[in-house]
């Protein structure tokens, strides 16, 4: 039963082996008051460092006529590799607290991009998140919900996702998990610490002094249609991922972590890996070496009431340095031109920078913004 250290200069979470359960919740502020929001913070540190040890938050036998401090149902079950990743939406810099000189240049709200007119606003955007990821769901969940209760006043819940496989490996130690698509998922992710130091990690140089050694994070629920998947033959399958579904090799390669060969033809003389297959348009090669940290689960939210169909996909977490030279540049070609499209509708969309991490004990998420 593993325990991931909360105190250090980065936060956990982000090159953290992915755990295999996520509850992730955003946040709107309510008060206007700074000084509010800033002691929501600190009661939300000092409570992270206490769950993330396997400890409630305070105590469940109280008085009888008061409520417990703690919820209780995370007691016993320990910190299963838990983590608790916060995030500020650019939300949070417009007048209301005095902000808006402090907000960095990687924070501008992200453009339109193609596709995006189906995104729902009630479960997109929000002024704070909380990614808390475990292996145990109800300890990742008694985050949210204790988060929620220790804020209540300051902020409320604007909408919640619950994930429940991993489907992203984010360490060469990890067997690559597979999307709901039956698709291995993860393989040509970032793993390397040299790689996640230039494409994840804010640097020195950043605009915004606060947010050195921080990472954005950009969220996407994507809705995948699984009927119209599950009737699709194999060969179409691996042409729109460019890859085998099994082995997960790419087309005309034998091993998983063979390298992609953009040039190989067929005997038909067309490419092999098609010109609008997923790893081609998403690949480093053919968007000027950009990468991204995928750390995504997969959800299902039972059936859908108006299609009976199933309400399940890939709720898309990336981390960058820079959503709109990384996640945005790549969105743009795949929503363009992607044959994933097909199966696929992405229905919402948030971005948060997640500063460093809490050094100790009395420090806070944030506190070198106020
Ligand atoms: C690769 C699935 C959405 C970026 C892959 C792979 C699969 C996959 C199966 C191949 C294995 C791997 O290298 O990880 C999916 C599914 C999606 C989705 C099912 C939606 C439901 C996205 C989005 C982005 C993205 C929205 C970014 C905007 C990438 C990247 C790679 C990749 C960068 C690695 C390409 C390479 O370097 O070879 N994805 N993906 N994916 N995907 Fe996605």
């Amino acid at each position: 039963d593993g325990q991931v250290p909360f105190h250090g200069a980065r936060q956990a979470g982000i090159t953290t082996p992915a755990q295999q359960r996520l509850v992730f919740g955003s946040f709107d502020v309510k008060t206007t008051d700074v000084e509010k929001l800033k002691v929501t913070l600190a009661l939300w540190s000092a409570a992270a460092s206490l769950m993330t040890q396997g400890k409630p938050v305070g105590p469940t036998e109280t008085a009888p006529a008061n409520p417990p401090v703690d919820t209780g149902e995370a007691v016993g079950l320990g910190p299963q590799d838990l983590t608790i990743t916060v995030g500020f939406g650019p939300s949070l810099f417009d007048d209301r607290f005095g902000l808006a000189g402090k907000r960095p240049a990687a924070l501008a709200p992200l453009p339109a991009l193609p596709g995006d007119t189906l995104l729902d606003p009630s479960i997109s955007g929000g002024d704070l998140c909380v990614q808390a990821c475990s292996q145990d769901p109800q300890v990742a969940f008694h985050v949210v919900r204790n988060f929620a209760r220790i804020g209540r006043g300051a902020v409320a819940l604007r909408w919640m996702q619950e994930g429940f496989g991993r489907a992203s490996s984010t360490s060469s130690d990890q067997q690559t998990p597979r999307n709901l698509f039956g698709f291995k998922d993860g393989t040509n992710n970032i793993k390397a610490d040299a790689d996640a130091e230039r494409w994840v990690w804010v640097d020195d140089e950043a605009d915004q002094p606060w947010m050195r050694g921080g990472s954005y994070l950009v969220s996407r629920k994507i809705r995948m249609t699984i009927e119209t998947w599950d009737s699709d033959n194999l060969g179409d399958q691996e042409r729109v991922f460019g890859r085998m579904k099994e082995s997960g090799a790419p087309i005309g390669a034998q091993g998983e972590f063979d390298a992609l060969d953009f040039g190989a033809k067929g005997d038909d003389g067309k490419p092999l890996i098609d010109l609008n297959a997923h790893v081609r348009l998403a690949h480093p090669d053919n968007n000027g070496g950009v990468q991204i940290l995928r750390r995504s689960y997969n959800y299902t939210n039972g059936i859908d009431p108006r299609t009976g169909q199933l309400d399940a996909g890939l709720f898309f977490i990336a981390f960058q340095r820079d959503p709109h030279a990384q996640f945005v540049r790549l969105q743009t070609q795949l929503g363009h031109r992607d044959n994933l499209n097909e199966y696929i509708k992405h229905e919402s969309s948030a971005l948060f920078a997640c500063p460093p991490g809490v050094q100790k004990v009395g420090d806070y998420w944030g506190k070198a913004l106020f």
